[in-house]
């Protein structure tokens, strides 16, 4: 599929499949045994839930969880809500939360604070892509695929008004978002 016009390619197809692979293989050695849950966050982390997930060598399960922030636009402003909770439950599983992309760290730190009083053995994040530049709040993400500038990106999963999430590459939107949390 041809990228509409309003995007720059950013991380090729090829990449990504790479790196996430690798991730995968590094995840798979990390964790030699025992019993390892999955956590998506729905919707965006569902491309790569779906190749991370077949790279990891080892028995895993799969669980989702919904997220919303609200405010100014499409990004997070800080008050978050769980729209989809997980259907099972955690306690004494390793679990690795599996995120598109860590920019504030709102979402993440809140998840991780309602996850860890689930009293799950380990809590690790794997996030596709990091903006480390734009975090407000602390988040300590275990995988991460790869580092990008404070650039809005879409595609592989990764939305701007429900749009491109089925773009093979990830893409900056040109004339991103105007508006964003500092
Ligand atoms: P945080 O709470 O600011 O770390 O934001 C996390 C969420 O904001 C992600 O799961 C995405 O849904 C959204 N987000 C942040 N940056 C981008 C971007 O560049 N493109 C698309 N969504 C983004």
């Amino acid at each position: 599929m041809a990228h509409p016009p309003e995007v720059r390619p950013l991380i090729s197809s090829d990449r990504i499949q790479t790196r996430v692979a690798e991730m995968g293989r590094q995840i798979a050695a990390d964790y030699p045994d025992g019993p390892l849950r999955l956590i998506a966050i729905l919707k965006g982390a569902c491309f790569f839930l779906s190749d991370l997930a077949r790279s990891i060598q080892r028995d895993i399960s799969l669980d989702f969880m919904g997220i919303a922030s609200y405010g100014r636009n499409k990004t997070s402003s800080g008050e978050v809500r769980v729209t989809k909770d997980l259907d099972t439950e955690i306690a004494g599983l390793d679990v690795l939360v599996v995120e598109d992309i860590v920019d504030t760290g709102i979402t993440l730190n809140y998840l991780c604070d309602v996850l860890q009083q689930r009293r799950p053995r380990s809590l690790r994040i794997a996030a596709l892509l990091d903006k480390p530049s734009r975090r407000i709040k602390p988040v300590d993400v275990a995988y991460v695929g790869f580092e990008i500038p404070d650039e809005f990106v879409v595609g592989y999963g990764l939305d701007y008004g429900e749009r491109y999430r089925n773009l093979r590459d990830i893409c900056v939107l040109l004339e991103g978002p105007a508006e964003r949390p500092a």
